[in-house]
């Protein structure tokens, strides 16, 4: 059986939506840790009602980003993962830690990458004045949320959007990309050729959203 790792700082819908998946043979693994660096994150609530095992570990403990990304790397090398999953992980990693899971960290960032890396993304798009924003689930490398990316789903934004209507049209996509995308790396469907990420069997070609084509 699969494992994932998922790594969480807040709410964790985006990890309840990765729970939903398994639960429902979308996703055929498990996940035998959810890992926050923060206490009181809503997701470990989650993941103990779903009998996840889960860790928090407190970053002020350890002098250093690199000292926390060292002791938590071995914390996960434990479990042997297929794949690390951050699911609002909102602390940059050290280089040492992305070089351990090269290749098999994923993240979801609320933005079509590269556009608007970094927090608070979607307000990023709505002070932009940005039309077209979205979601994008993407390997990570040493770049912050810029690796390889695996899939994106556009959203629109609309004249009387607030970062928080923005933030949930946003999300409710990020909640169907990303199991997605776990499914297509388990199954071994992605291969990755430098920036280029190639999903065998997937659809490409159609977009969704032009919300302002007409007829002209
Ligand atoms: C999501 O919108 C995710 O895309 C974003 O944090 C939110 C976490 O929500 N991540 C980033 O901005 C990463 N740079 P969740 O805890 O409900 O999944």
């Amino acid at each position: 059986m699969k494992n994932l790792v998922v790594l969480i700082s807040g709410r964790g819908s985006n990890l309840k939506a990765i729970i939903d998946a398994i639960k429902d043979g979308k996703i055929r693994a498990k996940i035998s840790l959810v890992l926050s660096n923060k206490k009181d994150a809503k997701g470990l609530d989650i993941a103990k009602e779903n009998g996840i095992k889960t860790k928090f570990i407190d970053p002020s403990f350890f002098e250093t980003r690199r000292g926390y990304d060292i002791y938590i790397a071995e914390l996960i090398k434990n479990e042997n993962p297929d794949l690390v999953v951050l699911a609002g992980y909102m602390r940059i990693l050290s280089e040492e830690f992305i070089d351990t899971f090269e290749g098999k960290i994923v993240n979801i960032h609320p933005s079509l990458v590269p556009a608007f890396q970094g927090k608070d993304a979607q307000k990023q798009a709505l002070e932009y004045g940005s039309l077209i924003t979205g979601c994008s689930v993407h390997f990570v490398t040493k770049e912050l949320d810029n690796g390889p990316v695996i899939i994106q789903a556009a959203v629109p934004v609309l004249p009387e959007d607030t970062p928080q209507s923005l933030s949930e049209r946003i999300l409710s996509f990020e909640h169907r990309i990303y199991p997605q995308a776990i499914k297509w790396i388990l199954e071994g469907r992605v291969e990755v050729k430098g920036r280029k990420v190639l999903v065998k069997g997937a659809k490409y070609g159609t977009i969704p959203v032009n919300p302002q084509l007409e007829d002209f």
